[in-house]
This record gives C-alpha cells, structure tokens and sequence, in this order.
C-alpha cells in the first residue's frame, strides 16, 4: 500500500515556543515507530540543524541551496541531505539562509521553491517535518506552502495569546492563495509547569479558545532535561530514557500517525 507522506510544518511566529525541540524529539519518536522521516530546517539561526549534532559553518550545502534562484547558482545534483542522524534525516540550515531570504523577494515561483525541492524524495519519507523560523516572513510562508499539514506550538503563558490571530490569519492567507488544502494538525501547549497556576489557567485558556480550530495536544512538561539533551545534541529519550515528558512525545506520535 502506498500513502502520500505528511510534511508537518512547526509554526509560531513568537520566538523560543520549543519549535526546534519538538521538531527533533516528534521526529525521533516517529522514526522510533518505524516511519521513515526527513527534517527539513527553515531556519537562519539553524538552530535544529545544531540540536542534530551537525555544525553550520563547516557545511558546504544547505537548504539555502535548494531555494537559491538557479540563475545564482549552479544546478543541484542532489539534494543536501544528512542521512541517519539519530535514525533520522535532515536537510540542515544556515545564517546565510538570511541573505536567501531576501534574495527571493522579487523571485519567480518563490512561493512554491521549497514545495517543488521536496516533491522528488516525498515517497522516500513517510513524515516531513518542517522546522520554521520565528517569524511571518517568506522562510515561514514558503514552509507553509510546502506542507499538508500545520502544527503549533504554544507556551503556556498568557502572552501566547497575543500572536495566535496573526498566526491563523497568516495560515488563511496561505490558504486561500497557495494551498488550499493546508490543515492544522493542532496546537502543542509547550513548557508548562504545572506548578505555576498560572500555566494551568493558560492550559484552559487554550483549550476553550482554540478547540475548535484543531485538536489541543497533551501539553510538553517544561524540564530542564530539553535544554540538556540539546546541549548533548541528542533527543531527550537518547539522553534520558525514563523522562517523564517522553509519554507525551509518544502519544502526540500516535495522534499524528492517524491524522488525514
Ligand atoms: N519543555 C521544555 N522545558 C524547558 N526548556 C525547554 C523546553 N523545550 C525547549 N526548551 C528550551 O527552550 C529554548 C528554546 O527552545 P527551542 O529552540 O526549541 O524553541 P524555538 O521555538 O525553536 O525557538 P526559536 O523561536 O528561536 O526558533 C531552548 O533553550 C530549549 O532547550
Ligand atoms: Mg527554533
């Protein structure tokens, strides 16, 4: 039997939500369950692509590649592709990704560059994770464009609320001009201390505002552990294989799994 693979894009404009944690730690738990799974980093600050044990500078291509306009650059062979990082793959960033950025500005089918980059290796992939920047720019829309689906993480903190409108006005913007078809995989509440009756309003908060609009995940535990693994440059079941924050990666897994 054959499927179409789901590329998850992991949008929110607001800075520091978990975005490149979760991307590595969903990734690892999928491929755990024997899916075939490509990470793509759509970010400048290349951050994944660091959390992955792979160093930007010493790289020679990048996604930057992929979306440079062909007239710049040099035809691409093969796409820059890092095979079995912790049994995943990853199609790694860097700051340079920045001066791309403005490059396609005025360029030709921008929108669509990373969509058409990745349609050769869909079928080798049952899950494509997209890695976005914290921002509403052309790196984020040309994710955007690219995916079947929209996952977004949201901190457990009031302040999570003032950017969620612009969020959703931007994934119907994309709707209606570049892909229709685009759907919310739900929102993932992040660093929630349950500890603080704060995060605990904010949780519901979450959930009354944003039910009907997608499907509210178990939120993310915040634990010093993430921060941890990271430096380690592993996922955190690699780092710590009883952590308790591991049970929600896997149940959000089983709810990605069934999505259509
Ligand atoms: N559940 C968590 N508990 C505690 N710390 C966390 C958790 N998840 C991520 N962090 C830490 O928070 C910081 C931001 O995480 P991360 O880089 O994944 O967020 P991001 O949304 O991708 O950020 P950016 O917007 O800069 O891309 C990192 O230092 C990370 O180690
Ligand atoms: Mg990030």
């Amino acid at each position: 039997m054959s499927h179409m693979s789901r590329v998850i894009a992991l949008f929110n404009q607001c800075g520091g939500v978990g975005k490149s944690t979760l991307t590595m730690n969903l990734g690892y738990h999928l491929q755990e369950r024997s899916h075939r799974v490509l990470l793509v980093d759509m970010d400048p600050q290349a951050s994944l692509t660091i959390f992955m044990g792979i160093e930007p500078e010493k790289l020679n291509s990048t996604v930057r590649d992929v979306l440079a306009d062909e007239d710049d650059d040099e035809e691409l062979s093969e796409l820059p592709i890092h095979k079995g990082l912790h049994g995943l793959d990853l199609m790694p960033s860097s700051i340079d990704l920045s001066a791309t950025e403005l490059s396609l500005v005025n360029a030709d089918m921008r929108d669509v560059r990373l969509k058409d980059a990745l349609s050769p290796v869909r079928d080798e992939y049952d899950f494509i994770l997209i890695d976005c920047p914290p921002s509403l720019g052309l790196l984020s829309y040309i994710s955007l464009v690219a995916a079947t689906h929209i996952l977004v993480p949201i901190q457990t903190q009031f302040k999570a609320f003032e950017g969620t409108n612009l969020l959703l006005k931007t994934v119907a913007r994309v709707r209606r001009r570049s892909n229709r078809g685009l759907k919310i995989a739900g929102f993932i509440p992040t660093l929630f201390d349950a500890r603080r009756s704060q995060d605990a309003r904010t949780l519901e908060a979450i959930k009354e505002r944003f039910a009907a609009v997608g499907l509210i995940h178990p939120p993310i535990p915040w634990s010093t552990s993430f921060a941890d693994s990271v430096e380690a440059r592993v996922p955190l079941s690699v780092y710590d294989s009883s952590h308790k924050a591991i049970a929600v990666l896997k149940s959000i897994v089983l709810d990605l799994e069934v999505m259509v």
